[in-house]
């Protein structure tokens, strides 16, 4: 089967394999690799016939780096036309960019040098570069010239990165590559970075991959890498039109079969797998998605079903990861970085540790201290704990410190006997990041304070205006009719009491918010047909102290439903469709597709983790908040009562909670109702940047008439979103239709806003709003107490017992305050709104759309100027004064870590 024939070339002397086979399979290694060579294809290749190149002595290419490297292959290499002319054409090379791993182990380093080996008689890695142009003379389609070389290794400057080199020569009208196929014959897949092309007229052709590339063991189709020029279906070059049909196929694969961790499958499932049945009867959740609980589809896995229930997927408990498809798993940096690692170890190690710890003196807090000591000096773990936790690498950064035993003792405060069995390790939170903790320690205690955190908090999306007044001076925080229906429910859990809340405020001349009446409602009874207590501040210590329960109350039903409804589905749920349908119907080449990408990274991960241990039966949030195992149902009423696509515009929703009126003479087409609403106002600047950029770029690729309504990957895409991704509201009215440039410019800035501004708005105050338990408790385990009840006798003895007896326990206070510190940190290889990955650098060949992200890049410095400024405006009262803290959650950038600021480019913790 394998011809042999000497070729020349400027490189070096080569020695020519040739494969022939009559199909467009060949049969190599014991298995078959799909060539893809068209029938009817040309050069010196018979149709599906692959040519292998041994390059016997490339150790030439030994740049210092690898723009070096490049700069060699341009000037050296390919400098003199004439050297570019082999016999058969011109003679190009591709230099491909591999990430080795950072942390190899002694397997890896063996089986890195027979690669090194493999590759070098090129039997490892085989590559087809494929033109855009048709071949004139078959004229059956695209034209493609195969043609596979061996590669040897190129050093570069970080020992991470490999290069390697592979040689080609291509006919004079061979036109510009569009394409490259890669085929990975090794055992093992390889993390590809990109492939430079160097040697044609028009200069270096870049194909960013970024991408896993799978052995052919694991699947015999190779690999399709487009170059970094963006075409709407209509115009793909015809020699790349079967390959932009074939890639999708692949990635929407065919909906059966469980996926392997090699697969980049998208694909649609319902949430199934929150319960676990087979565990336990009481882990069975309702399966959310369809007419009873309608819910967004989430990325499919085809787990089994569990005995118990068919209609159940089997879980994949920790540490065991969830299918998501491979280029979408955390990358190993991330990995091996802070904020991930933390969250795995978070929910692997340490929550569990907690419990164990806590288990047996799962009690309330006694006194205020006991909880500024959970702050000051951290948490004592049992001894058998240990070990994992403190060679846990970023657990150890996170909140650990050795203590003697006598130190414990005089730290804590804690009697010897309590310590036995216990560790001499304490974890600690950090109180300097709770910002209540900071310049004023009793801030939570102010009406105005909490009046203050619904327009610049973490859950600043719900205030809305009392539209029975005239006057815009009443508003409302009305978690009534969301919650009700549960209420009885809720209550009926151990350790569970909350009410429905509904919460009035009053705007003051002075442009100050107060809250003046609390109502808190729950189910009716025969005996109670009305069930509802209102409650106003007195200013007895009685009505003092009920007024502090009854606002502890509204605070839990605040918090509930910003994890349940604001934080989860609006965001992380909702975003997760966006993304599987850009996957499975907008190719790589798209223009939108490269427009969202950035915004995708990491979510499905996240989601799959959260999924797993965070909103799961017997999850963290279950644990902690108020729903406990009726979370998710009351997420999924949420969204069948509440959620429309139309109204996540930021301006839509202002406008729709009466906290802006429309007027087209501002800038967002919107004017605040108050005008000193950080969120809102922080919050349209940011809005109003995106949406700049985004008509920007919609108007360059989109210029003539009826190209939006023309592009069948975008229709599908749209088609996909509202009749797969949201299923259960697929027949809603209010679906925006995409017919024009400015419809599709709306969408567009609304999912870039909801996974960059809106989620960082909502994500990462998390902590410093939340921190403190007695602040913002999560859920309360006691009604307020009525006069003719035997606990009001106890509440009027000792009213602080009642109050901290109502929250949270010590066990659910620190896993809440561990589960926020780690949900509000930063990762160090954060991607920031206006920031491109230096990974990404070459995402687009287009100098133009270069020049509008650079533009809206400076439009967010402006903005984060801006912000820095109304923070210091002290007639901005929500984010200036004594004590109070400046409003950061929208100013586009940050360092690592607990920062209260910056907005990444995606959701991705
Ligand atoms: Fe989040």
């Amino acid at each position: 089967m394998y011809a042999m024939k000497r070729v020349c070339s400027p490189f070096k002397s080569e020695l020519t394999f040739r494969l022939t086979t009559a199909t467009s399979r060949a049969w190599k290694d014991g298995f078959f690799w799909k060539t893809r060579v068209p029938s009817g294809s040309k050069v010196s290749c018979t149709p599906g016939s692959i040519r292998a190149v041994i390059s016997s002595d490339d150790k030439a290419l030994e740049p210092s780096s690898k723009e070096a490297s490049n700069k060699e292959v341009d000037e050296t290499v390919l400098s003199s036309s004439s050297d570019k002319l082999g016999k058969g054409g011109i003679d190009v090379r591709a230099v491909i960019t591999i990430r080795k791993k950072i942390k190899e182990k002694i397997n890896d380093k063996i089986e890195d040098q027979w690669e090194y080996f493999v590759n070098g008689i090129g039997k490892g890695i085989l590559i087809q570069l494929v033109s855009e142009e048709i071949d004139p003379e078959t004229n059956s389609g695209k034209s493609v010239q195969a043609s596979v070389r061996g590669w040897l290794p190129k050093p570069s400057n970080n020992e991470h990165i490999i290069e390697y080199a592979a040689d080609f020569t291509v006919p004079f009208d061979f036109g510009n590559p569009g394409a490259v196929l890669v085929a990975n014959l090794h055992g093992k897949e390889f993390y590809l970075m990109e492939i430079v092309v160097h040697g044609f007229d028009a200069g270096p052709i870049f194909f960013p991959a970024n991408t896993w590339i799978h052995s052919s063991k694991d699947n015999p189709d190779s690999r399709i890498i487009f170059r970094n020029q963006a075409y709407l279906p209509s115009r793909t070059p015809p020699g790349i039109k079967d390959l932009r049909r074939e890639d999708l196929l692949s990635l929407r694969g065919n909906g059966k079969g469980e996926r392997k961790p090699h697969d980049r499958i998208y694909d649609y499932a319902l949430y199934n797998d929150l319960g676990n049945p087979d565990k336990d009867d009481e882990l069975a959740r309702p399966v959310l998605g369809g007419e009873k609980w309608p819910y967004p589809r989430r990325c499919r896995t085809g787990r089994p079903p569990t005995k118990k229930d068919p209609k159940c997927e089997t879980r994949i408990e920790k540490p065991h990861p969830v299918y998501v498809p491979r280029d979408e798993t955390f990358e190993e940096i991330k990995r091996n970085t802070f904020s991930t690692g933390r969250l795995k170890a978070l929910l692997h190690n340490l929550i569990p540790a907690i419990a164990a710890t806590l288990s047996s003196s799962d009690i309330p807090f006694t006194c205020f201290s006991e909880i500024d000591k959970l702050y000051n000096d951290g948490f004592i773990l049992k001894t058998e704990e240990l070990s994992e936790i403190v060679q846990n690498p970023f657990l150890g950064n996170f909140m650990k410190r050795v203590l003697s035993v006598s130190e414990s003792v005089s730290t804590l405060s804690l009697p010897p006997s309590f310590l036995r069995g216990f560790s001499m390790l304490s974890f600690f939170f950090s109180p300097c990041l709770c910002y209540i903790c900071l310049g004023d320690r009793f801030a939570w205690l102010r009406d105005s304070e909490f009046a203050r955190q619904t327009l610049a908090g973490v859950n600043p999306v719900n205030i809305e205006i009392l539209k029975a007044i005239e006057e815009k001076r009443l508003f409302i925080l009305d978690y009534h009719d969301m919650l009700l229906p549960f209420i009885e429910k809720m209550n009926s859990l151990p350790g569970r009491k909350a009410y429905a809340s509904r919460t009035v405020f009053f705007y003051d001349q002075t442009s100050i918010l107060r809250p003046i009446v609390i109502e808190l409602s729950l189910p009716p009874s025969p005996s109670s047909p009305c069930n509802k207590h209102v409650y106003i501040h007195g200013h007895d210590a009685t009505a003092h102290w009920i007024w502090k329960l009854a606002k502890a109350h509204v605070c839990s039903n605040d918090a509930g439903v910003h994890q349940l409804v604001n934080h989860w589905l609006r965001t992380h749920a909702c975003m997760e469709t966006y993304l599987i349908a850009t996957h499975r119907q907008l190719s790589a080449m798209h223009p939108i597709y490269k427009l969202l990408h950035p915004h995708t990274r990491y979510t499905l991960e996240i989601n799959a983790l959260a999924r797993q241990s965070l909103i799961n039966g017997g999850g963290i949030i279950e644990a902690c908040f108020s729903p406990g195992k009726y979370a998710m149902e009351i997420s999924s009423a949420a969204y069948k009562n509440m959620w429309r696509f139309d109204m996540e515009a930021l301006p839509a929703d202002l406008v729709r909670r009466g906290m802006a009126v429309e007027d087209p003479s501002m800038p967002c087409g919107v004017r605040l109702v108050i005008e000193d609403y950080p969120y809102a106002s922080d919050g349209l600047l940011i809005w109003s940047a995106i949406k700049e950029y985004v008509e920007s770029y919609v108007d360059h690729f989109y210029s003539e008439p009826n190209s939006v309504t023309s592009d069948s990957e975008l229709q599908a895409w749209w088609n996909e979103i509202k009749n797969k991704g949201h299923f259960d509201k697929r027949s809603e009215p209010w679906w925006p239709k995409l017919d024009t440039k400015e419809d599709l410019s709306g969408i567009l800035t609304t999912m870039i806003w909801i996974a960059s501004g809106q989620h960082a708005a909502i994500n990462f105050g998390q902590y410093p709003f939340g921190g403190y338990v007695p602040s913002r408790p999560t859920l309360m385990r006691k009604l307020i107490p009525l006069e003719n009840e035997h606990d009001h006798e106890k509440f009027i003895r000792n009213p602080q017992h009642t109050f901290l007896s109502s929250l949270p326990t010590q066990l659910q206070a620190t896993k809440i305050m561990a589960a926020q510190d780690t949900l509000s940190t930063h990762s160090p290889d954060e991607e920031y709104l206006g920031q491109v990955s230096h990974l990404h650098s070459h995402w687009i060949n287009d100098h133009e759309i270069v020049e509008l992200f650079n533009r809206f890049s400076a439009r967010l410095e402006e903005i984060e100027g801006i912000i820095n400024l109304r923070n210091k405006d002290a007639r901005l009262k929500n984010r200036s004064g004594a004590g109070v803290p400046p409003y950061e959650l929208l100013v586009p950038t940050s360092g690592p870590g607990v920062t209260g600021r910056g907005i990444p480019n995606s959701i991705s913790i």
